[in-house]
């Protein structure tokens, strides 16, 4: 069995009153594709948050490569090989996109050299050399969503954790999107994804858990859940 990068037990965290995950296990081992799929309001993006040290546990444990992540600062965590790109992609507004893509190099400089690097990602996202010197704030919501997959690229984690990457883009662009994050998983990134386009998530996984109200409620084997009819009925807009 390959190594285990992210390992979360029992974990829970609240906003004040509001218990947003409640005893949350999982575990993501290397080169594995884990997809968390489940309605909005579910916890999804509570549940990536507390994994990359955004978010207080109010109990339970979590670790990156045995690092304690309540010890562990977000940005120690991407220098560690966890990258975190939040729901609505968390690009840097002000800064051109040129040099968003050098400072995620930079998170984990790599032997190859930047500009190299950075020919690749433009190779498979031309429309960033287009724009590479303009503002990341003034790209449209595909191109941005491209920008921060594009960070990922160049960044080379061993975990990526991505929120919704779907979120907002046309099913051309989403198509894309998904197509580069397939290439990340080829090349043995491990990736744990949350989305509501389960259909897209379970394709691209290994396996997947639904999350329902802060609790896991169904998990296992992606191909499995996708002919799963609680998971049809739920969420693909199939009758059970
Ligand atoms: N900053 C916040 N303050 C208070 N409640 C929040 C906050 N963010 C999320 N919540 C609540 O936590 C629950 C889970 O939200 P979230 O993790 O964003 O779900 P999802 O990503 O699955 O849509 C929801 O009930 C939501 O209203
Ligand atoms: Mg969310």
């Amino acid at each position: 069995m390959s190594k285990i990068l992210l390992s979360v037990t029992d974990l829970s965290a609240s906003y004040g009153p509001i218990r947003a995950l409640r005893g949350v296990s999982l575990e993501v081992r290397e080169g594995e594709t884990v997809a968390v799929v489940g309605a909005n309001g579910a916890g999804k993006t509570s549940l990536m948050r507390a994994i990359s040290s955004l978010l207080p546990l109010s109990s339970g444990r979590a670790s990156f490569l045995g690092h304690d992540i309540s010890k562990t600062s977000t940005h120690e965590l991407a220098r560690l090989g966890m990258l975190h790109v939040p729901e609505g992609r968390g690009t840097l507004q002000t800064l051109m996109v040129k040099e968003n893509l050098q400072l995620a190099w930079e998170i984990r400089p790599s032997a190859e050299p930047f500009e190299l690097a950075l020919e690749k990602v433009y190779a498979r996202f031309p429309r960033l050399k287009e724009r590479a010197d303009q503002w990341a704030g003034n790209l449209s919501g595909g191109e941005q969503q491209m920008l921060s997959v594009a960070r990922a690229i160049i960044n080379r984690p061993q975990l990526l954790l991505i929120d919704e990457p779907s979120m907002g883009l046309s099913p051309l662009i989403t198509k894309e999107v998904f197509h580069a994050l397939a290439e990340l998983r080829d090349a043995g990134v491990a990736i744990l994804l949350v989305e509501q386009n389960v259909k897209r998530a379970l394709a691209l996984s290994h396996r997947a858990m639904v999350l329902t109200h802060g609790e896991f409620t169904l998990q296992g084997l992606a191909r499995d859940l996708m002919v799963d009819p609680r998971v049809m009925a739920s969420y693909m807009g199939h009758a059970a």
